[in-house]
């Protein structure tokens, strides 16, 4: 099947002209599934709670989803991709994944990053995989990578492929997600950002491109560049991630000692 990621530099707060925009974009492709970044819909560097709630959206009612479910509809593709979720007075950093027949499912990241923590609640959904019939598709949101346990378990729950919306600052992330990919023989693909926001006096934040597909065994398939827009497709099998062996003796899963760190994981 064809997947793809999409790399975007999105102008701050113009929710519409981004989600026109990318839905432009995502037309001069053919695929099956597309992952596109984090927060594609509004930016990254909100300055204010006001301005969170003010672009926040209700999940599947608000106007980004609706566009993106009947875009998925007319297109016959499912979209995985990144915003801001309103819940009554909460505010979560979240992924939707929709696909010809709409709606399917969200995830709210767990692992906020630095001011982010201001404006968004912690995620309280965990780690979701959905099962979208030719693969099972797990999410996680940009800094859940620093984090080996959200691959984890996301693989350990079936996924076959990642879809990891982003909107990445720090150096080391594309590497970091072969190793994802590779300990947890799951495929992989990062949609980032490009461009600079520098709002409200703050310090700038330079995004870092680069949005790559890897395979489960780590290896790139595509990548972006660093400073470009951009959107890039590859037609791969996920289900090949099934296989979990290492060696004819050795197995990612089955030979795991759990009962040497169960306990840490459970108290620390
Ligand atoms: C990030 O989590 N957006 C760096």
């Amino acid at each position: 099947m064809k997947i793809g990621v999409y790399q975007n530099d999105p102008e701050f707060g113009q929710v519409d002209k981004n989600i026109r925009r990318a839905i432009a974009d995502l037309d001069t492709i053919e695929a099956d599934l597309m992952v596109l970044p984090e927060l594609f819909n509004t930016g990254y560097q909100f300055i204010s709670k006001e301005e969170v709630f003010g672009l926040a959206e209700e999940i599947p009612s608000g106007k980004t989803c609706r566009a993106m479910i009947e875009y998925a509809a007319a297109k016959n593709i499912f979209l995985v991709f990144g915003l801001a979720e309103r819940v009554r007075d909460k505010a979560f950093n979240s992924a939707v994944i929709v696909g010809p027949k709409g709606y399917i499912g969200r995830y709210r990241k767990s692992h906020l990053f630095l001011e982010e923590t201001f404006f968004f609640q912690p995620g309280d959904t965990g780690f979701r995989v959905f099962d979208i019939g030719w693969a099972n598709v797990g999410i996680m949101i940009c800094f859940d990578w620093w984090f080996p346990e959200s691959a984890r378990v996301l693989a350990l729950k079936g996924a076959d492929i990642i879809c990891h919306p982003a909107n990445l600052v720090l150096p080391s992330c594309q590497q970091a997600m072969a190793i994802r990919s590779l300990e947890n023989g799951v495929f992989s693909a990062t949609a980032n950002r490009v461009g600079t926001e520098a709002r409200g006096g703050k310090e700038p934040l330079i995004f870092t491109g680069e949005s790559q597909i890897l395979n489960h065994r780590g290896d790139m398939l595509t990548c972006l560049e660093k400073n470009k827009t951009g959107i890039c497709v590859v037609d791969v099998d996920v289900k090949t991630a099934r296989d979990k062996s290492i060696t004819p003796l050795n197995d990612r899963f089955q030979d795991r000692r759990p009962e040497l760190y169960k306990r840490l994981i459970d108290t620390t």
